[in-house]
């Protein structure tokens, strides 16, 4: 992003062209920025360390034009569920390179995904691993498992976000473990092939990592007693943070190298494979959202109201995790911010509000805002709430433009009501 003296340029594109060429709201990806975050991925993961593999996850933002970035990469994808399934298969992902991820598959899900030819399933449970089974056998295929774990960490983050505290909806309690690997040793249809363990999402510190891994170490013993051999992947999932604010992004070797350490540290020469996956931090700090100003409220005492055309429909991090954000008035960027105001949505919440308080030049209606780091967990966890269309997304690089998802009508968004 740079910032003009009346305008602000993403990818070598004015803001305020975007707006005029696509409309307002808006969710803006810098492409060379997703290419860099993806680069990070190879140098200081896939290609410094041997037995390696690296999953985007798909949640935090998928279309088919990230994939088109993914696929050449080499990179995996993660997906959580049909609808991210469906999407990579009418991209034509190599299955092979697909992971199932996530609780409560249901049974056309797990249809889906062996059909298909999904490389590896991870599975959520006992209840799962028994109707995997089921299904492995009467559709005579047969598909790679890892168990996703709950070791007991307590990573330091929003508590809508911790996943590996002994007390959470995913994963396998340590002490099922044994079970599942008897129950999968006897499945002719399922091979067995380590953990899963994805601590938290938005850290900034590795030794939760490594806190997990370490508590994994008698599973893996456990695994070699049960089944004779020793596991050939450990997923350490995702949850690298991002810098919204003030937050100081740390690189992915920070994370990495010691991941990779405590990796040798445990399994000395023979190393499984180590498999991560970053969603946030591969397109989180590469997408912004664009907003018009509308409606300025002024109240004694308090910040301005400052409401834009958009909200909590097309990013609810603030209301669900009080996630902080900046925004910068594009028609004024580099002036200083004098009028403190609290920039909120149109929907009919109170809690709709993106921005707390935040200090802007004077802002009128009509101005263009741009809020950076909206990249991920933005535009997939967008909804129709109120009636609000989702916005479209558009890439930018090199002072090009091309929209890669369409602004969602009115037509489409009622499209599926029978009665109308
Ligand atoms: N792997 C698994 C199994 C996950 O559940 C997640 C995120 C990831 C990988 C990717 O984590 P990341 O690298 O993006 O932190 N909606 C929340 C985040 C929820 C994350 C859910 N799982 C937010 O907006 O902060």
């Amino acid at each position: 992003m740079k910032l003009l003296s009346k305008d602000i340029e993403i990818g070598g594109v004015s803001v305020q062209k975007l707006r005029e060429e696509y409309g307002s709201p808006l969710y803006v990806y810098d492409v060379a920025r997703l290419k860099e975050n993806l680069q990070e991925v190879q140098d200081s993961f896939l290609s410094k360390y041997p037995k390696t593999k690296a999953a985007y996850a798909a949640k935090a933002f998928l279309c088919g034009a990230l994939v088109d970035l993914l696929a050449p990469r080499g990179i995996h994808l993660d997906v959580v569920s049909g609808g991210e399934l469906h999407l990579a298969m009418a991209k034509k992902f190599p299955g092979e390179r697909i992971e199932f991820n996530g609780n409560n598959k249901s049974t056309e899900e797990l249809v889906f995904a062996l059909r298909y030819g999904v490389g590896t399933i991870i599975v959520d449970g006992m209840d799962e691993l028994m109707l995997l089974d089921l299904i492995s056998r009467e559709l005579n295929t047969e598909v790679e498992v890892l168990f996703r774990v709950t070791p007991g960490v307590d990573a330091h983050t929003h508590e809508k976000i911790k996943t590996a505290k002994l007390n959470s909806k995913f994963g396998f309690a340590m002490g099922e473990v044994a079970r599942a690997l008897e129950l999968t040793v006897a499945a002719p249809g399922l091979h067995f092939k380590g953990f899963h363990c994805h601590i938290g999402s938005q850290l900034f510190e590795v030794a939760p990592y490594l806190e997990a891994m370490e508590k994994l170490r008698p599973l893996f013993k456990l695994v070699e007693e049960i089944t004779g051999a020793p596991i050939e992947e450990l997923n350490m999932g995702g949850g690298f943070g991002i810098r919204y604010t003030t937050e100081e992004r740390k690189p992915l070797s920070y994370f990495v190298d010691p991941i990779v350490e405590k990796r040798s540290e445990i399994f000395g020469e023979e190393v499984p494979v180590l498999a991560l996956e970053p969603g946030r931090s591969i397109v989180g700090d590469a997408g912004y959202s664009l907003y018009t100003a509308g409606t300025i409220k002024r109240l004694e005492g308090y910040p301005s109201y400052l409401a834009v055309d958009g909200g909590m429909s097309d990013n609810i991090r603030p209301s669900l995790y009080g996630a902080e954000y900046l925004a910068y008035n594009a028609q004024r960027p580099l002036d200083e911010g004098t009028e403190e105001y609290t920039i909120v949505g149109k929907l009919c919440e109170s809690g709709d509000r993106l921005i707390e308080s935040q200090k802007l030049p004077p802002t009128e209606s009509g101005d263009l805002l741009v809020m950076p780091s909206t990249g991920a967990y933005g535009y997939s966890m967008a909804s129709n709430y109120n009636g609000m269309a989702i916005p479209g997304v558009v890439f930018v690089e090199d002072g090009e433009a091309r929209e890669v998802v369409g602004r969602q009508s009115y037509e489409e968004m009622y499209g599926r009501d029978l009665y109308l």
